[in-house]
């Protein structure tokens, strides 16, 4: 084999393989960027209004549904310690799924809370 030819067989290899990465890219994060800004994730600015909006109406001290708050952070962080938040909230099997008795919060939700555990689930 000559080496112009392997040179072409490298260069083909190459562009295959970095256009097969970017196919993956596009899958696993589709359109974060366009559908909302869940890079940096503050349990103030984001994280709070969602379960405010969504899971406070009962999960409060009053009224504590499955023994569950989300009114302040520690209350919402042991939720995260144990699994249930994003257990319950991306309906994963074992878990009950919430809102009860409503549809699974829209993906920019989830996202924002998915990316806010992993860097750390932090008062920020
Ligand atoms: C309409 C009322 C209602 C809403 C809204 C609601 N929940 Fe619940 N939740 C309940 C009730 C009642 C229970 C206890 C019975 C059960 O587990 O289904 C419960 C149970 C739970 C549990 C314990 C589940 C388990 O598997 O042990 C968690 C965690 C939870 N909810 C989190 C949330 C989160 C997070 C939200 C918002 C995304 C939310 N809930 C919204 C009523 C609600």
């Amino acid at each position: 084999m000559n080496n112009p030819f392997k040179i072409a067989i490298v260069s083909l290899g190459i562009a295959f393989l970095s256009s097969c990465y970017y196919d993956n890219e596009e899958e696993l994060y589709p359109n974060t960027n366009l559908l909302c800004d869940s890079v940096v994730v503050s349990y103030k600015t984001d994280v709070d209004p969602i379960l405010q909006n969504y899971c406070v109406g009962c999960h409060n001290a009053n009224n504590p549904g499955g023994g569950y708050v989300y009114d302040t952070y520690a209350d919402t962080k042991n939720s995260v310690d144990d699994g249930t938040l994003l257990g319950v909230t991306n309906h994963y099997t074992g878990f009950s799924s919430m809102p009860k008795g409503g549809s699974k919060l829209p993906a920019c939700e989830l996202g924002k809370i998915r990316n806010w555990i992993s860097e750390g689930a932090l008062n920020n």
